[in-house]
């Protein structure tokens, strides 16, 4: 018998405190209507001091198993996606594995950054497929609040990011009833990766941490934002065709798009480019900003509470960043 992976429960978890662009524009020349006409974005959360990522990641995977009614104890495998882990090494998986207190269950990271969700999504899905296990926790989480530069200089960045995570179980099932993943597309082109990037701390420097670097800002993340945005409105609608095309479908056929939350404006695009309608496109970036690897979890579990995806729908999601990468699945709910 075939097996695909199923999705039997979702999660989402935002830290409590909201930034609204007003509270930005406290601190960088910056306002409320700049960031919502350019990003759509009014709101974001952010983490208090102490809170980390992996913080996040298990009050989201606690929801997702609840909504999958799993006992921690029977969740046999770990991905975690992120590109701001709580510390430099370990990755969060082992942090997660330890404050659910599950067993010595591996614990596999991904740094695929916004199409880490997507990736991780395909790995777990080969590891269900092969039979290798039968209960896996993918989990998405960031926080980038502690590493914005919130002066005029990143005013481009720190207006867009926020602080999030979202998880879901996959288990196995049988292919033939038609439900489950469907399958992943996953693509990269590292001749980009300076154009959306953290470029320092890195080993390459001897030694690694500089008070030169640090100065210049070279901690901080960096974006070409007119290039990120231009590849982000073609790649996702490519993914999300190369998608249909594989699983013999057309556009028609798709009932919910979740793009991810990168701009509300490259979200309206690639909605556009794909020629669907905006009503079956999840949009959630005014409320949460963009929780990178996060972004696609948070909006898919809010949709499924919403009822706005319910059995049989045909789940389209698509990311695209640094990288750059990208990426898309189908799953029919
Ligand atoms: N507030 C006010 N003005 C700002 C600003 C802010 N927060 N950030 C930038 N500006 C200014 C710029 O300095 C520029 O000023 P200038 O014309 O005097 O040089 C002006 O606004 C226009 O900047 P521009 O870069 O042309 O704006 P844009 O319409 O391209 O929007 C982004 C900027 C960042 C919102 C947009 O490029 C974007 O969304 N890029 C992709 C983002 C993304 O998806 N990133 C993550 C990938 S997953």
């Amino acid at each position: 018998m075939s097996i695909r992976s199923i999705v039997t429960g979702t999660g989402h978890y935002v830290p409590p405190r909201i930034v609204n662009n007003h509270d930005l524009g406290k601190l960088m020349d910056t306002s409320d209507a700049w960031i919502r006409e350019r990003s759509g974005i009014s709101e974001r959360h952010h983490v208090d001091a102490g809170v980390g990522t992996s913080d996040l990641a298990v009050e989201a995977s606690r929801r997702a198993m609840a909504d999958a009614g799993a006992e921690p104890s029977s969740i046999d495998f770990i991905v975690a996606a992120t590109l701001s882990p709580d510390h430099y090494f370990p990755g969060i998986g082992v942090l997660v594995q330890a404050k659910l207190g599950l067993g010595t269950i591996g614990a596999l990271d991904v740094r695929n950054q916004c199409s880490g969700f997507i990736y991780a999504l395909s790995a777990a899905d080969q590891f269900i497929r092969t039979g290798a296990y039968k209960r896996i926790l993918v989990v998405a989480s960031e926080v980038q609040s502690t590493n914005l530069d919130f002066s005029d200089r990143g005013r481009d960045m720190s207006v867009l990011f926020g602080d999030g995570a979202g998880a879901v179980i996959l288990e196995p099932g049988p292919a033939d009833n038609g439900q489950g993943i469907l399958s992943t597309h996953l693509y990269s082109q590292g001749q980009f990766a300076a154009q959306l990037w953290m470029e320092k701390p890195s080993p390459m420097d001897n030694p690694t941490f500089q008070a030169q670097f640090f100065e210049e800002g070279r901690f901080y993340p960096k974006m070409e934002g007119r290039n990120v945005f231009v590849n982000a409105c073609t790649r996702m609608p490519e993914a999300v065709r190369a998608a249909l095309a594989h699983n013999g479908l057309s556009i028609e056929d798709v009932d919910v798009l979740i793009p991810h939350q990168a701009n509300d404006r490259i979200s309206l695009m690639v909605a556009k480019g794909l020629g669907i309608p905006v009503e079956k496109v999840v949009r959630n970036i005014d409320r949460v900003g963009n929780t990178t690897a996060a972004s696609i979890p948070i909006a898919l579990d809010e949709a499924v509470k919403q009822g706005r995806i319910r059995k049989g729908h045909l789940v389209a999601l698509t990311a695209f960043g640094s990288g750059f990468t990208w990426a898309s699945a189908l799953i029919r709910w």
